[in-house]
Order: structure tokens, then sequence, then C-alpha cells
């Protein structure tokens, strides 16, 4: 991977269309996604293919979820002046790319994603042998190459697609990566770096490749960074050239590993629409209250005067995620000592959600009375994303020699 300057790398991650989401999304992706916007070059996007992947039978209601999730990243803090936001569907270069990259990948390699039998079982009353579905990681791939994605941040589960797309990036480099004069021309670009960093190419070169030192292979590819005066095609040939291949058409990207989500959802298992334990970003301030209030605590704790131990309760693995030290220990405390009941514990905490939520709700607000504006950023996004995707086919099916 080039070691390019944080402001030049380029993140790329993808949603299903859910519909609304919850608090599990908001702490376990959105929050980091707005962080990425401000560091990185970002797009994310809005998987509506993929869904169509195990809803074929009825997509009807996903241009509604497409809508109602945007309107939550845009509630949550992604802005389209720092991120591009766009829809899959709506840049057809993603089927595109999926096609081509479709004819050099071997049915083997989707057949041991881990996900797709997996997945099988678990939505067993699906009919998932599809060739649509075997292909979905093969989808996200070319999701991610079409962006020549230096970075996506994604969850543990999907690790196994970032390595799948490596794999697919380096097949197709590999066979369409070779133009017949490549060692000359790249001889030739070794000329145009100068002298003495064209001394210092040849060696690293010469230490990655006959003696597998990275350490050298980084070197090299910072010095090619800091090479202002070669053109990106050369560029790109003096980075095929170290490692001895071709030139490098589709970069490799890296999973960038969001931690694991621990937001417990009301019940104490993890947040997520099938447990029907959520709290979504816009639930409103009366409904939020009535299920913290309602929330299950220590069966222990009957009267209010049995102690209880907050290890055995729902509400405080909230707490942890919203509470510092010291209410925490004032939960122990009056937990412990039956010194309040479960509903003084539970104030602070509903308190502390309505303040997160209560700017969320309100940015919401706006977009919902403003669809019109929502779909506009959509499709202002997928127009500026097209335009990438386009020199990135442009550039695949010059290597093929297609066209
Ligand atoms: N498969 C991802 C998920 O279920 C969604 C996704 C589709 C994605 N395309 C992507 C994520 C590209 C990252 C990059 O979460
Ligand atoms: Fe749970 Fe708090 Fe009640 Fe203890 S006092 S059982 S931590 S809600």
């Amino acid at each position: 991977m080039t070691t390019n300057l944080p402001q030049n790398q380029r993140v790329v991650s993808g949603m299903r269309p859910t519909g609304k989401l919850h608090l599990g999304h908001y702490h376990g992706v959105l929050k980091n996604w707005v962080d990425m916007q401000l560091n990185y070059e970002c797009f994310f996007f809005v998987a509506d293919w993929h869904a169509l992947t195990t809803h074929y039978e009825d997509p009807s209601d996903t241009p509604k979820h497409v809508e109602d999730m945007v309107i939550d990243w845009l509630a949550a803090g992604i802005s389209p002046s720092s991120a591009t936001i766009f829809l899959q569907s709506q840049v057809p270069e993603h089927a595109e790319l999926h096609l081509l990259l479709s004819m050099i990948t071997p049915l083997s390699w989707l057949e041991r994603v881990p996900t797709y039998k997996d997945q099988q079982e678990k939505l067993r009353e699906k009919d998932l042998a599809t060739y649509g579905f075997l292909g979905y990681p093969l989808l996200q791939s070319a999701d991610i190459l079409l962006y020549k994605a230096d970075m996506v941040p994604v969850g543990e589960d999907q690790v196994a697609h970032i390595e799948l797309t490596r794999e697919v990036a380096r097949r197709f480099n590999h066979i369409y990566g070779r133009e017949p004069d490549f060692e000359e021309r790249a001889e030739g670009a070794i000329k145009k770096i100068g002298k003495k960093n064209g001394k210092l190419y040849r060696s690293l070169r010469k230490r990655y490749q006959e003696q597998g030192d990275d350490e050298a292979l980084e070197v090299a590819h910072a010095l090619l960074e800091s090479q202002q005066n070669i053109s990106l095609g050369d560029r790109e040939r003096l980075l095929g050239y170290l490692e001895g291949m071709g030139k490098i058409i589709l970069p490799e990207p890296e999973a960038k590993l969001t931690k694991a989500s621990k937001m417990p959802g009301l019940d104490g298992q993890k947040m997520s629409k099938s447990y029907g334990n959520t709290i979504t970003l816009r639930e409103p301030p009366d409904e939020l209250e009535k299920k913290i209030r309602t929330m299950p605590t220590d069966p222990a704790r009957v009267r209010l005067t049995d102690p209880g131990n907050p290890e055995n309760c729902p509400v405080y693995e909230l707490h942890k995620v919203y509470s510092d030290d010291e209410r925490l220990m004032w939960v122990n405390e009056g937990c412990r000592n039956a010194s309040f009941g479960c509903l003084d514990c539970k104030k602070p905490l509903i308190d502390a959600i309505q303040a997160e939520l209560d700017p969320i709700r309100e940015r919401a607000r706006e977009f919902e009375n403003n669809r019109d504006a929502v779909r506009a950023i959509i499709t202002e996004g997928s127009e500026a994303a097209r335009d990438v995707a386009r020199e990135t086919l442009d550039d695949v099916v010059e290597a093929m020699r297609f066209a």
C-alpha cells in the first residue's frame, strides 16, 4: 500500500439500508465515520444492491430505508461537505466492475468466504442458493476497488470480505498489469526520478526482492510518494516494479477494524434490531424515558430495601457507556447498599441519553421536513462518486485492452 498523507488517503465504507439506525450503529460505526471524514477523503454509501441479495422477493421498502438511513447519517454528523455520500445503485459502475471482476474470480474463493455458508444457515427461511448471494462479497470488492480505497472501516465480521478484495486486486494486477514493454517503461521511469534517487530505488528494490526486506519496501514507497515530477502512470509502474509484478491498477485496501461495539441493548444483550432491544437515533423523548424506566434490573432487588449487584443488571451495562467513574461508584454503592431505588439509578442515564440524542433528533427533524434536500445530497454525491468510479473503470478497461 502507498504511504500517502492522511488527507490523501481514501476511505470507503457502506451500509445496507436497514431503515432507522439505533444507538448501536451510532457508537459502533457512525461516530467513527464522523471522525474519519475530517482526516481522510471519505466515500460513504448505501449498499442497496447488497440488500437485494437477501431481500430480492420484496425490495419495495428499500427506497424508504435508503432515505431514512441517510437522514440518520446526516443527523449523526456525516456532512456532504466533508464526505461523499452516495447510493450504490446510482453509480452503475459498481455493477460494471463487479461483472468484469467476476470473470477472473475463482468460484472456490467465493464459496470459501465464511459468511456465505453462515448466512445461508442463519437465514434458513430464505432461499439464498442464488448467484447474486454467492457474489455478495465480490460486489463489495467492486465497491472498494472502484475508489482505489486505502482503508475500509469495517467490523470483524467483514474482514474476510476485505481479504477477498485484496486477493481479487492482486489477481487483476497480475493478469492485466503487465504491459508488453513494462520493464522498459519502468526503467525509463527510474531515469526520471534522478540519478541519486534512481540508485536508491534500485538498491531498495534489490533488498526487497532478494531478502524480502519489508522495511526497504516501505522506504521505497515513501521515496516514490515524495517524487513530485513523475506521472501517476510512472509512479504506478515503479510501485509495481518494486514488487516484481506489473503496474498496479487496483491497489489493495486495508481493513481498518472498528472496535466491536459493546453497545448493550435494553435487555443486556448486544443492541440489535432482531432482538427488539434498541433505542433508535430518533427515539422520541417520552418513548426513550419509558424504555429505560421499564428496563429489567437485578432480579434480587424486589423491594427498595433489597440490596442488588450491578453486575447482574443491564442498566449498569448502559451506565458503563454513559457514566464516568464517579457515577459508576455512585451506582455501585447505592445499589449494593439499597440506598436508592432502581428508578433513581436510571434517572441520570435517561438524562445522558437524552442529551446525546437531542441534537441528533433535531437535525433529523430538519431533514425529515426537507426530504428533497436529502435526495439532492444523495444525487449530487452519486454524481461525484461516479466521476471517480469512471476513471478507475477506464483504467481497468484499458489495462484489459478491452477498449
Ligand atoms: N457488507 C457490508 C456489511 O454488511 C456492507 C458493505 C457493502 C460494505 N459494500 C461495502 C462495507 C464496501 C464496506 C465497504 O456491513
Ligand atoms: Fe440496576 Fe441500578 Fe437497580 Fe442496581 S440500582 S439493580 S444497577 S438499576
